[in-house]
């Protein structure tokens, strides 16, 4: 089996990050997203995996290179636009060839895996087998009518009035008769190659759609809140590891893990936490539920629920917490007038205590 993931796409709910980084590329608990999604294929035993990409395609080459250092072997297909997920499909068709596949989302979180569900396709191959999950509010993913015995009845994309709790997670497996319903369906009303319509033409075809239900923790990495919530996710199942120098003065609280060449000066961390490679935490209050990326400078800081990318700045400033802030970022404390000095980039969102 092989494998595709998405990782083309605007991204505009992750504005201002999605403008420099492709959305997947977010780091969660110090992983981007990508990562985590590669991972979770590799524990499927798939390890020839094809990427769409969108904008920014290099920043994606240099984030996993060939996939060697994986354990993957990675093959990138271009997308010129957002043309839609089933449209993602057409342009893999050479890559694909006849062999069976995964689709996996770039963007979608599943900490629990999906290991039980691939061995069962494998072991049926029905024409397509979905992963759903139980969701409060489903008008914002494609839903699910399934019966019983879990054979899927009907399939609509972000119905007004859905007629199941049952969202379709952004894991997909498809055996070869999917290329047929990719060339069948035409865009939808929102312009797009919809992979929920191919998915319908399978099953109004007669064809043996099977859906499975996931319990575990399942996020669509789509907002701000999102990621943050998918960050303390990650860290609360942390391993703790502490490879960098904490000094005397220092104190680690809970799972804290400190990377090599990090080093911890008169700070508290409380975990679950994660300081990258080369930062520097100096007088500080750290976590819980915070990663800071590589070669970051925090002095006499204070951040909580936070995530702080690679080689950020925060001097000085006290109570930050449910905050992103971006790579080579710098926020310092104001001079002695007390006034807010902000250069802010396009389309960020600052909340200031009032
Ligand atoms: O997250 C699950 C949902 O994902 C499903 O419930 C929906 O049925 C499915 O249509 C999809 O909905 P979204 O509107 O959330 O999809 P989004 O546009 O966010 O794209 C999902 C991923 O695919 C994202 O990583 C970007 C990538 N993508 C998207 C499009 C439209 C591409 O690579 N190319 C594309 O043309």
């Amino acid at each position: 089996m092989k494998a595709l993931v998405l990782s083309g796409g605007m991204g505009l709910r992750l504005r201002p990050f999605s403008h420099s980084t492709p959305k997947q590329l977010i780091p969660l608990a110090n992983k981007p997203v990508l990562v985590h999604v590669v991972e979770a294929l590799k524990s499927l035993d798939v390890t020839e995996i094809g990427i769409v990409v969108g904008d920014r395609p290099e920043k994606i080459a240099e984030a996993l290179g060939d996939g060697s250092e994986l354990g993957v072997r990675l093959t990138y297909i271009q997308q010129d636009a957002p043309r839609g997920l089933a449209h993602c499909v057409a342009i893999s068709r050479d890559f694909l060839g006849d062999d069976d596949f995964v689709m996996y989302l770039g963007d979608n979180l599943l900490t629990e895996g999906v290991v039980e569900m691939a061995r069962e396709f494998r072991a049926h191959r029905p024409a397509a087998q979905l992963v759903v999950h139980q969701v409060a509010d489903p008008r914002e993913f494609g839903v699910a009518e399934v019966d019983r015995t879990g054979r899927v009845l009907r399939l609509v994309e972000k119905p007004e009035n859905p007629v199941s709790d049952l969202a379709l997670v952004g894991v997909y497996f498809f055996t070869p008769v999917i290329h047929q319903a990719v060339a069948a369906v035409e865009a939808s009303t929102r312009g797009e190659l919809e992979i929920t319509d191919a998915i319908q033409w399978l099953v109004a075809s007669g064809a043996d759609v099977q859906a499975r239900t996931y319990t575990g923790y399942w996020k669509d990495a789509g907002r701000i809140e999102d990621v943050l919530a998918c960050n303390r996710e990650l860290l609360d199942r942390l391993k703790p590891a502490v490879d960098g120098e904490v000094d005397a003065e220092s104190e680690l609280i809970g799972t804290v893990v400190v990377e090599a060449g990090a080093r911890i000066v008169r700070s508290r961390i409380t975990g679950p936490a994660v300081v990258g490679a080369g930062a520097l935490i100096e007088g500080s209050s750290i976590g819980p539920h915070t990663s800071i990326g590589e070669d970051c400078l925090l002095r006499e800081a204070q951040l909580s629920d936070t995530i702080v990318l690679d080689r950020a700045t925060v001097q000085g400033v006290r109570s930050i917490r449910g905050s992103v802030i971006g790579r080579e970022a710098s926020i310092t404390s104001a001079d002695a007038d007390a006034s807010h000095r902000l250069i802010v980039g396009d389309h960020a969102r600052v909340e200031v205590a009032a």
